[in-house]
């Protein structure tokens, strides 16, 4: 898979893709013009990936998949079992080692623009971008903005102000844009965030947010090792947070050291993100097929 640059990789003759209830070539693949994710943003979609060809936490994708569908309205034209089985069979079809998978189930063709139509199901094998070891490593930079997503637990196909805002944050040396609303930190665009207080306890929101499956598993994990509370975080309390991190599929356990103008704790990732981190690479290389 290393081979194929990812800008080919939806064209590329060989890969194979899920459209309703078939499995047939990506490059004849099409929605239609009318589809209202394209004339409203109305959609949802989620995304894994795979550890070699193994898909991880299957499961919690496929749940929160049917899930954010059923809360938007939106049938699916394959059931919960029928759709692992047919994922399963793309993944052996593609034989794409360690990359990931894309659920998007749209608004449909709508007759008047407006009214749901019927929806058109969809599932990419992509290419994983490895992220920067030095974010990892060293941490990263958000700028923050107040904004709360529409319908915040549902992985709508909306990321209109995070996207709008990466040019932004990257002018200043930021990678990523910090969510609040009414005084109260939420999310980044594509991940949970979470701070360390002067106790070494971890505290996360737990309200107006995606509840990220990494979230929830990194929860786990730093119970064993640590206090964990989800409750309101202000923005006012970021100044005397010791560390904090973010969680996703592709950001694992990431440390985050500076916050607009803000270093978070003296600017370095800290001990208790540094410590979760491997304690949650470990667990992911445990989880591998889960
Ligand atoms: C808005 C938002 N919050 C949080 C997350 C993290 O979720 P997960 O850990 O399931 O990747 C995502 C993932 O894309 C997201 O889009």
């Amino acid at each position: 898979m290393g081979l194929i640059p990812q800008r080919f990789f939806y064209f590329w003759p060989m890969i194979k893709c899920i459209l309703n209830d078939k499995i047939i070539d990506q490059d004849k693949a099409y929605v239609h013009v009318s589809d209202l994710a394209l004339l409203r943003a109305y959609g949802i979609f989620d995304f894994f990936r795979l550890t070699g060809l193994k898909p991880l936490f299957f499961d919690d994708h496929l749940t929160r998949f049917m899930s954010s569908a059923s809360t938007l309205r939106l049938p699916c034209p394959l059931g919960y079992d029928e759709l692992k089985a047919m994922i399963l069979d793309l993944i052996t079809h593609n034989n794409l080692p360690d990359s990931g998978i894309r659920m998007v189930l749209t608004g449909g063709e709508s007759p008047n623009g407006f009214d749901i139509g019927t929806p058109t199901l969809f599932v990419l094998n992509e290419a994983i971008n490895p992220l920067p070891q030095s974010h990892f490593d060293n941490g990263i930079k958000l700028i923050s903005h107040e904004y709360m997503r529409d319908i915040p637990e549902v992985k709508t196909i909306n990321y209109l102000t995070g996207i709008y805002k990466l040019a932004e944050a990257r002018s200043v040396g930021a990678v990523d844009t910090l969510y609040h609303w009414r005084g109260k930190v939420s999310e980044l665009t594509r991940s949970n965030f979470f701070i360390v207080d002067q106790y070494n306890r971890i505290l996360t929101p737990a309200h107006g947010i995606l509840k990220g499956v990494n979230r929830k598993h990194a929860i786990t994990v730093a119970r064993d090792h640590f206090e964990v509370l989800e409750r309101d975080i202000f923005m006012k309390e970021l100044g005397q947070a010791k560390e904090a991190f973010i969680t996703g599929t592709t950001k694992k356990v990431m440390p985050v050291v500076q916050i607009d103008e803000m270093p978070i704790g003296d600017g370095k990732p800290g001990a208790v993100t540094t410590k979760l981190q491997q304690l949650y690479d470990q667990y992911l290389e445990s989880a591998v097929g889960r």
